[in-house]
Formats: C-alpha cells, structure tokens, sequence
C-alpha cells in the first residue's frame, strides 16, 4: 500500500510504494485522494508515465480540462503533446526542439513564474494539477508552493474578518500584462474566450473543513472596492501568503509526477537557463463547479 512520508506537518508528502503505469484499485485511487484533501501537494518519485498513463492518473480527481495552450496564439501550429488535456510545460517546440526567442508560447511560459493557481481564470477552476517532469534542467527550475491553508490561519482575526466575504475578479490577461504581454497582441478570439471571473477570496475545504486564501496573479481587481485600496490589498496578501514558512520547493528530478490541490495552494516556477532543455507536462481536474454560483 502507500507509502506516504509528510515532509512537513500536513503540507506535502512523499510517496512510494504505488506504481501509477499500471491501472489503480479503488483504495488506491482513494488513498491518493485523501493523500491530496490533506497534504495538499504529494511528491511521486520514480513514475515514468506516458501521456495516456498520466490522464488516467489524473481522472481520479475528476473530469479533465481542455489546454488553454490548445487554443492560444499557437493555435495553427502542430502541438508536441498528442493529447488536448495536457498542458505542455516545456522549453520546446512542435518539433522537440528548443523554442526560439521570439515564440510567443515563451511568454505564456513565463506566466508560471508569478504565483498563480492554475484556471482560476475559469468560472470553474481547476482542482487538482498533476505535473509530470521527462527532462529536466540540471540547475535551475524549480517549482515552489505556498500553502494558503496555513497563510489563512496565519492572518490576523481582523483581517480574516475584513475579507472572508470578498469577490476577486480573476482574469488571464490581467497576469499577461505584468509580463508585458501587449493588449493588441492579443486576437480578439482568444480574449472572447477568456472573460474576467469571479471568485471567492476565501475557500473552505470541504473535506476538513479548513479554510484558505484564494489568490492568483490573474487577480485584477476586488469587487466593491476602490482600485487603490483593492490594489494594497491584494499585495498585502501576496506578500503575506508567499512568506518562506508557507513555502515549499520542488528541485526536480526526471520521472517525478507532483499533484497539486489548486483550491488551497499557489505555486509558481521558478527561473533557469534556456540553453537547457525542460520537458514537462500538466494534466488539470476540473472542480465540482464555480466558487460563485451567479457569474
Ligand atoms: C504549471 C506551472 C510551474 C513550473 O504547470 O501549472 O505553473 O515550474 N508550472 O513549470
Ligand atoms: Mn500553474
């Protein structure tokens, strides 16, 4: 059965002692759900899977969504990924090579790189993200997580109070503009796709009933608010929830597979060399439904 190793209290573990190639029983696929309820992110080591493994891992956690990266600027071109599910978060082109430094895929690349959890930009966000690492940088390209559970619990009872009830408003060329992503790059189309959304600012877990802090670089604004009180305070947040004792760092080996609970944690990548190549891939479960239930 799993052998599960928590590498703090109750925010991420390792595992072992499953071999995720091979088609799951009930009370593994359970035990891997209730790994994910609470730790939050679950580190599986020594998992080779091929892309239909990995989606068959990844529907434990529910229905899959469809790539944005199938849809953007990238559209006409062939993708290196052979599936629709997966996102591919790599370094490189249709072909297996190294982007070149104009692709704008780059930029959408670099997006990782602000703390976000992943398609809070969709009325119905992502839950579960499960990254699968085939090559790896040797220096460089870490992936951190911030755990907003324990970031709520953290906050002061006036500030909990301040923001319990708050609606963010999310929106995916809100965190494109803070890399520089020029709005008339954009095609009209895939702008139409992508609407602002609302969210709660603050979740609860259904599962054990704890709390935590819903943010995301894709946040441009607090409903209600004026912009510069919604500004200070969202950065106040930030900086608060991203502080080192919420964080954890994941220095990447080949074959890892990382799965994530999108509800209640932020990650981000972080910086690496491009003369080094980076092949991973991202299959994504879509939550039971909206945070808000009129959009
Ligand atoms: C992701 C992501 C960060 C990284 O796959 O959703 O944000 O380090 N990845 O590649
Ligand atoms: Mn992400």
């Amino acid at each position: 059965m799993l052998d599960i190793a928590p590498v703090a209290d109750d925010f991420v573990a390792e595992i072992v002692g499953i071999d995720l190639t091979q088609p799951l029983a009930p009370e593994q696929e359970q035990a891997l759900r209730a790994a994910l309820d609470q730790y939050a992110v679950l580190v599986l080591p020594d998992q080779p899977l091929n892309e239909e493994q990995q989606l068959r891992v990844a529907q434990i956690y529910g229905p899959l969504e469809t790539s944005v990266g199938t849809y953007t600027a990238s559209d006409k071109k062939q993708r290196r990924l052979g599936h629709a599910q997966l996102s591919d978060i790599s370094n490189l082109d249709e072909t297996g090579e190294l982007m070149n430094d104009t692709d704008i895929r780059r930029l959408v690349l670099l997006g990782n790189q602000l703390w976000h959890t992943d398609s809070s930009f969709k009325s119905t966000p992502a839950s579960a993200s499960l990254l699968s690492a085939q090559e790896v940088p040797p220096v460089g390209g870490a992936t951190e997580f911030a755990d907003m559970r324990a970031a709520w619990d953290a906050l002061d009872a006036d500030t909990q109070v301040q923001i319990q009830d708050l609606i963010a408003i999310h929106d995916y060329f809100h965190s494109r503009s803070l890399l520089g992503m020029e709005a008339q790059v954009i095609p009209d189309e895939w702008r139409a796709r992508q609407p602002p959304v609302r969210q709660v600012l603050v979740r609860n877990n259904a599962y054990n009933g704890r709390r935590s802090l819903y943010l995301a670089s894709h946040i441009k604004a607090i409903e209600n608010m004026d912009d510069q009180a919604s500004r200070a305070l969202l950065h106040k947040l930030m900086a608060f929830a991203t502080q080192p004792q919420f964080i954890y760092r994941h220095r990447w080996r080949a074959n890892d597979l990382v799965i994530w609970d999108n509800r209640c944690t932020m990650h981000r990548g972080t910086n690496y060399n491009q003369k080094y190549r980076r092949a991973m891939r991202r299959a994504t479960a879509q939550d039971a439904g909206p945070t808000i239930s009129t959009q």
